[in-house]
């Protein structure tokens, strides 16, 4: 039996997307019609999921979406002149390139293409510009779903300690910005932190993204802390494991997020909440 409360993302984001329908409603009746498009460059199976499950979201809320699927073989200057299109394109709001791309594609080249506010991941340069000097156009859809989680959970902010470990520019350095504008005090690890213990067990708040099931563990979780695990692996067994180990951590943290059911969610649901907030801009 878990001790810590159990944060359910699902229920968050269903909320969300209800919410989202309803302004999607009205700004139909405005004569807007928020639509996205996602891009998607080969055929990484998970990757194939996670645009499926972008594009059914849409279709719940309203929203038109458009799934643009290119060869794996795509060159950059092909996939460039489609960002291009889908700038110039009306009916689009919102552009979203899956990532990785391919080995052979320079990311940073690609997100630069995109027109900053159709950025609703939030990584072109501009936005990230913004987001770090406290003023954001659009935050990027994971670290803002966990903003969202612990506002939710009421959670506080000020003045707490917040560890992250993992600095990816998609989860790890804005998460650290989202919490710092909110008045926490934030501490980066990342693969060469020596000694990652000492400075998890410190965490009133420990956000992990690293990709490595099960890294941290209960021993290195101070008691009562909020738990925020942004993982999602696939293992053997084929079940989805988190970068946390639930079992341990749930009996130290005060509150943790599951996996599954937990961020995942709220990353598709803060995906559309940038989309429509797009839309309204062109009103
Ligand atoms: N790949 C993993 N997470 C993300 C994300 O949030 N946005 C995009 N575009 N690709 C991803």
């Amino acid at each position: 039996m878990s001790k810590a409360k159990i944060i359910d993302g699902k229920k968050l984001s269903n909320d969300i997307k209800k919410e989202v329908a309803s302004q999607v409603a009205q700004l139909k009746l405005e004569g807007v019609s928020p639509g996205l498009a996602v891009v998607l460059v080969g055929d990484d199976p998970a990757s194939q999921v996670y645009v499926r499950n972008k594009a059914s979201a849409c279709d719940a809320a309203g929203i038109y979406s458009k799934v643009i699927n290119l060869p794996a073989h795509t060159k950059e200057h092909e996939l460039l002149k489609v960002i291009q299109e889908l700038n110039n394109d009306e009916i689009i709001h919102g552009i979203l390139v899956q990532l990785p791309l391919p080995a052979h594609i320079n990311s940073a080249n690609i997100i630069q293409e995109i027109n900053p506010n159709k950025d609703v991941d939030g990584f072109h340069i501009n936005n990230v510009g913004l987001l770090t000097t406290g003023n954001p156009n659009m935050k990027p859809c994971t670290p803002y779903g966990v903003m969202k989680m612990l506002e939710s959970e009421k959670v506080p902010v000020w003045g707490a300690e917040a560890v992250i470990v993992g600095a990816s520019n998609i989860v790890g350095k804005p998460m650290a910005l989202l919490l710092l504008a909110q008045g926490a005090t934030v501490t980066i690890c990342n693969s060469k932190t020596k000694d990652l213990s000492a400075h998890t067990s410190r965490a009133d708040i420990l956000v992990v993204a690293t990709g490595r099931p099960n890294m941290v563990t209960g021993d290195m979780i101070k008691p009562g802390a909020v738990v925020i695990d942004v993982g999602i692996n696939r293992m053997e067994n084929n079940k989805l494991c988190g970068d946390v180990e639930f079992e341990s951590a749930s009996q130290v943290a005060g509150a943790i997020t599951p996996v599954p059911g937990g961020v995942g969610p709220m990353t598709i649901a803060m995906l559309l909440t940038n989309t429509v907030e797009a839309a309204k801009r062109t009103l």
